[in-house]
């Protein structure tokens, strides 16, 4: 673990940066507003794998939500925190002093998922949330859709993130069995009878995983609903039905039998590879013929392998920052399209209000030139 060069003075307050000071009445999702209760809208990105591209998926989902006009909630449940990294807010360690002797501790210097996951209180889920400030990443709000501006004349939505670094990586080791409901309780229960659960005030829930089972569990626990992602390639493909048998244990030995594996997509897919195109005919293959454990819907979108997907994690920018007159605005359309149409069919999913009027919406944003199949593939 790193030290920040600066601690602060024993006692001092670290103020967040205000745009970073989430206040709860600021987010109404369209549940909320309609006064909607079920929430089949809190999604885990899961694939048990690395590199399999669940953070990708999540960030690039986030950007066509927001996008939407819809706001939504990341929680990072990877102590790898690329989630935040990707948001532009990784979680920073400051030195704290020990209480007795000399050695310095570190802390991080927000709440994260572990505080929340700690504490398990009903609603607390609220206290961890940073609003990310979206303002630097070329949302014009008068630019057409098709160039990075919002669905719907001046709506961008809000991207709120609970926050994940090195240190939930060791914190399942003191977890009973009761434990993995502890996310679940935080997202789920209002802090006081009759209050707004933290989950109901964003119109999407996405859950970022790690890939070590307990904290897989913690993740499902706490979803309605489960999106593969994985890459096309013999351990991308390995990793799908191991992914199952994680959510099938979570149904029958955890008591959450009411979680659904809503769909796979496939990521960082080249056409033209012979070996990729034979994997994703196979697992169609498996999942036709019932295969145990390849139950997942294949949803038929394959986010392409591109230069702007990793440009964009490495500039913490969304890739819609890349369609205005960006030379990557080409590889940048294709990618945004498959990702708002997954965003499309995950709101047709979990029943969104404004499923329907979105994707109509969508589909005279794109001019017809540019527009690709996956504008017409894939409703559910
Ligand atoms: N579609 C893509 N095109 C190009 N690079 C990608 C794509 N998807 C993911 N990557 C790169 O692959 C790496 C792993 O992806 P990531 O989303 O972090 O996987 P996971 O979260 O499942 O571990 C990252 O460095 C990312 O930049
Ligand atoms: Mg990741």
């Amino acid at each position: 673990m790193t030290s920040t060069a600066h601690p602060p003075a024993a006692g001092a307050a670290v103020e967040p940066p205000p745009e970073m000071i989430y206040e709860v009445e600021q987010v109404v999702s369209e549940w909320m507003a309609r006064g909607i209760t079920d929430m089949k809208h809190v999604i885990s990105v899961m694939m048990r794998k690395g590199g399999a591209g669940k953070s990708t998926l999540t960030l690039l989902l986030a950007d066509a939500l927001i996008r939407f006009g819809l706001n939504v909630l990341i929680i990072d449940m990877d102590p790898q925190g690329n989630a935040c990294t990707g948001l532009g807010r990784k979680v920073l360690m400051r030195a704290v002093e020990a209480r007795i002797g000399r050695s310095t501790l570190e802390e991080p210097d927000v709440n994260t998922v572990i505080e929340v996951i700690q504490s398990g209180e009903p609603g607390v889920a609220d206290e961890a949330i940073l609003l990310i400030n979206t303002a630097g990443w070329q949302y014009p709000p008068d630019m057409p859709f098709h160039r990075g501006g919002p669905l719907r004349a001046g709506k961008i939505g809000k991207i709120g993130l609970i926050p994940s670094y090195k240190g939930l990586e060791d914190l399942p080791t003191s977890w009973k069995p009761t434990d993995f409901e502890r996310l679940a309780q935080t997202l789920h229960l209002p802090a006081e009878p009759g209050g707004v659960p933290p989950a109901h005030r964003w119109d999407v829930v996405l859950i970022d995983t790690a890939i070590a089972r307990a904290l897989g569990v913690q993740s499902a626990k706490a979803a309605k609903k489960v999106l593969f992602v994985t890459n096309a390639e013999k351990f991308g493909v390995d990793a799908i039905p191991e992914t199952m048998s994680l959510v099938e244990d979570v149904r029958d030995h955890y008591y959450h039998d009411d979680i659904d594996v809503m769909g796979l997509v496939w990521n960082a897919y080249s056409p033209r590879q012979t070996t990729a195109r034979a994997l994703t005919a196979d697992a169609a293959q498996a999942h036709a013929a019932k295969q145990k454990h390849w139950d997942a819907p294949i949803w038929p979108f394959e986010i392409p392998k591109a230069i702007v997907v990793s440009d964009s994690h490495d500039m913490a920018a969304p890739v819609s920052a890349f369609l205005g007159t960006s030379e990557k605005r080409e590889p940048a359309s294709k990618v945004c399209q498959v990702a708002e149409a997954i965003a499309l069919r995950m709101l047709d999913e979990i029943g969104h209000p404004l499923a329907g009027e979105l994707r109509a919406a969508w589909r005279q944003a794109w001019p017809e030139k540019e527009q690709t199949d996956v504008m017409t593939k894939g409703v559910a």
